[in-house]
Parts: structure tokens; C-alpha cells; sequence
């Protein structure tokens, strides 16, 4: 049983994309064991426990607040998490970088996904920025990648898949965002299957 964490922060439709694919057997033998998010009022979270799985709250605040270090912050988490013996996490909107304090805790255990393509708009409102530059037609295209999060690079690291997304003229920022969305469930699956060896 290949055992997931999926760390997020926001809304999780990327986790419940790999919640149902556990569920169908979509991704065979595997199960999401634990969903982590730093804040509380994720959406994820709900997703998570409807479907019986553990969740993890962990804010960085308190943190901030006692004048503690992103590497305290990131040691706890890693010793939260231990106890469920995970063999993958995947970071699925999940607003923090990491420091070597979690990370050497995972090596090359760690992907993340990114609604952009390898080198293009890194960081927040990347779809945004991609639709932003389309307009003054300085792309024709943007993507979604799923990349290894070795080290504490921003949306950099080595690409596990790829898959580039059209912008059409008659595109608002909306119908980007959705076409992006729908992508991303499609390719965070096939990149846990390649990095499990599901395949
Ligand atoms: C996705 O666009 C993902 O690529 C980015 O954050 C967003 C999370 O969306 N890193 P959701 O919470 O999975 O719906």
C-alpha cells in the first residue's frame, strides 16, 4: 500500500482529485493517509474528512508570533507526520516553502504541482500572470507541470510531467482558470503513478 499526505492550504481540488483516484482504483493501491494544511479554514480539510481521512492543522503563526524560525516550523511538522509512515507527499496548493528541515526528511519524496509550464511564471497568480502576458501577446500558451520539490527553489525542480494549455482569444481569466483546473486533476495523478512506479 503505497501511503500519501497531501498538504494544502486552500480549497483541495486537486487533493479530491486524488482521493477519488485512490477510491476507483484509478491509482492502484495507494491511499491518501493524512491531509495536512496550515490554515484552518481550507476547504480541504472538509473534503478530507468526509472521506475519513486524518487531517493535520499546523499554522505557521503561533511560529511568527514567538519569533521561531521557518526550520522550527518545519522540523515540527516533519515529527507530526512521522507517525504516518508516508511513502509520497504531495504538496497540492500548499502555500509555504519548505526549508531542508522538512525536505531531508523526504528525499525526492516531495512533488508539488504548478499551473505553469518549467521556468515560466513561478510563485502566486501564476495563471493570472500567464493570462496577463497572452493578452499582450507574449505567449500563445501556458501549462501545468508536477515537479520533484528537492530543495527550497520556488515551483523549480526536476519536471515529472508536463502538458502545455491553450489560451484562446475568447478566453477570460475564468475559463483559463478552468481549463488549467481540469488539466491539473488529470496530470497530478499521472505524475504520483510515474513517481510510485504505478505504471
Ligand atoms: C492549483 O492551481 C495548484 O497548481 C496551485 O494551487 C492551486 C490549488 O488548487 N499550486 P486546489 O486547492 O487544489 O483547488
Amino acid at each position: 500500500m503505497n501511503r500519501l499526505a497531501v498538504l494544502i492550504s486552500g480549497t483541495g481540488t486537486n487533493l479530491q482529485a486524488i482521493i477519488d483516484a485512490c477510491e476507483s482504483g484509478a491509482l492502484p493501491d495507494t491511499r491518501v493517509v493524512v491531509v495536512v494544511s496550515n490554515r484552518i479554514a481550507a476547504y480541504g480539510l472538509q473534503r478530507a474528512k468526509k472521506h475519513g481521512i486524518p487531517t493535520l492543522y499546523h499554522p505557521f503563526k503561533p511560529y511568527r508570533d514567538a519569533g521561531r524560525t521557518r526550520e522550527e516550523y518545519d522540523a515540527d511538522l516533519a515529527a507530526k507526520l512521522a507517525p504516518y509512515r508516508v511513502d509520497l507527499v504531495c504538496l497540492a496548493g500548499w502555500m509555504h516553502v519548505f526549508t531542508m528541515a522538512f525536505l531531508k526528511h523526504y528525499p525526492w519524496r516531495v512533488i508539488n504541482i504548478h499551473p505553469a509550464l518549467p521556468g515560466m511564471f513561478p510563485g502566486t497568480h501564476a495563471i493570472e500572470r500567464a493570462y496577463e502576458a497572452y493578452r499582450r501577446g507574449e505567449i500563445t500558451h501556458t501549462g501545468v507541470m508536477v515537479h520533484y520539490a528537492p530543495d527550497e527553489g520556488v515551483d523549480v525542480g526536476p519536471v515529472i510531467v508536463q502538458r502545455e494549455v491553450p489560451i484562446y482569444p475568447e478566453d477570460t481569466l475564468e475559463t483559463l482558470e478552468a481549463r488549467i483546473h481540469e488539466v491539473e486533476h488529470v496530470l497530478y495523478i499521472e505524475a504520483i503513478k510515474k513517481v510510485l512506479g504505478l505504471e
